[in-house]
């Protein structure tokens, strides 16, 4: 890490500072050949900490399709490959070199570059996947909170969605209105909560706070 992980921390910065989800998106194009280096300097740990909170709900076995969605350069399939995660794996990420960056890990069947939006399907096939995965991307400028309808109508029937959410104050907004929109698919009977946890997201403190920086973990089951 540079001396005070001043680097790292600014670059990091560019995103969470974004002015909106393109901005973003130009960010993650500049960052995808050291974004891996940046984020394990950073103690980035919210992958292995959701793979440890969800590996137990999920049905393991070499026929399980899992969907990466907003994979960025495969670090999330790369933790659920470690814990010992058979089935097979598709990625998809709205930015082209994060995605080319995961493509060299060999770690998909397929690779989709799309968008997550709440007006679009996703161009992976309907209602066939097992389980939805995002890790990193439950924030502002990234995957909108209304886009769960789209995420689930990818997932069959009984399948599962896991995410994580970064517990800080700027997404105190965001997780707000995730938590109705979770409720009221709830009330519609659409799906149900398996598990909702708080997991360490970085081992370090905020530089802001001086707090643990943790994430919320969701797991919802499609009806
Ligand atoms: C912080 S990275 C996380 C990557 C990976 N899951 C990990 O944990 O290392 C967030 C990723 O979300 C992607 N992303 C952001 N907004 C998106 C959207 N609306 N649809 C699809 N991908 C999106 C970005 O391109 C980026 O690769």
């Amino acid at each position: 890490m540079s001396d005070s992980g001043k680097e790292e921390w600014g670059r990091l910065g560019g995103i969470i500072n974004a002015k909106n989800a393109r901005e973003a998106n130009q960010a993650y194009t500049k960052w995808a050949s050291h974004y891996e280096e940046d984020v394990k300097n950073l103690l980035f740990v919210g992958n292995e900490t959701m793979v440890n909170g969800s590996i137990e709900f999920i049905k393991n076995e070499e026929t399980t399709l899992m969907l990466d969605v907003a994979a960025g350069t495969g670090m999330t399939a790369q933790s659920y490959r470690d814990a010992g995660f058979k089935g097979v794996i598709d990625a998809l990420d709205s930015n082209a070199a994060m995605l080319q960056e995961a493509e060299k890990k060999g770690l998909y069947r397929h690779t989709y570059c799309q968008e997550v939006s709440p007006d679009q399907p996703l161009s992976a096939k309907k209602e066939s996947y097992d389980v939805l995965t995002i890790s990193g991307a439950m924030h502002d400028n990234h995957l909108p909170a209304d886009c769960i309808s789209t995420l689930l109508g990818a997932l069959k029937s009984g399948g599962l969605l896991i995410f994580n959410s970064r517990k800080t104050e700027k997404n105190v907004g965001y997780q707000e209105f995730l938590r109705q929109i979770i409720t009221s698919l709830v009330e519609d009977s659409k799906i149900s909560i398996v598990k909702e946890d708080t997991i360490r997201y970085h081992d370090l403190v905020s530089p802001d706070t001086g707090e643990p920086m943790m994430a919320l973990l969701f797991i919802l089951r499609k009806k």
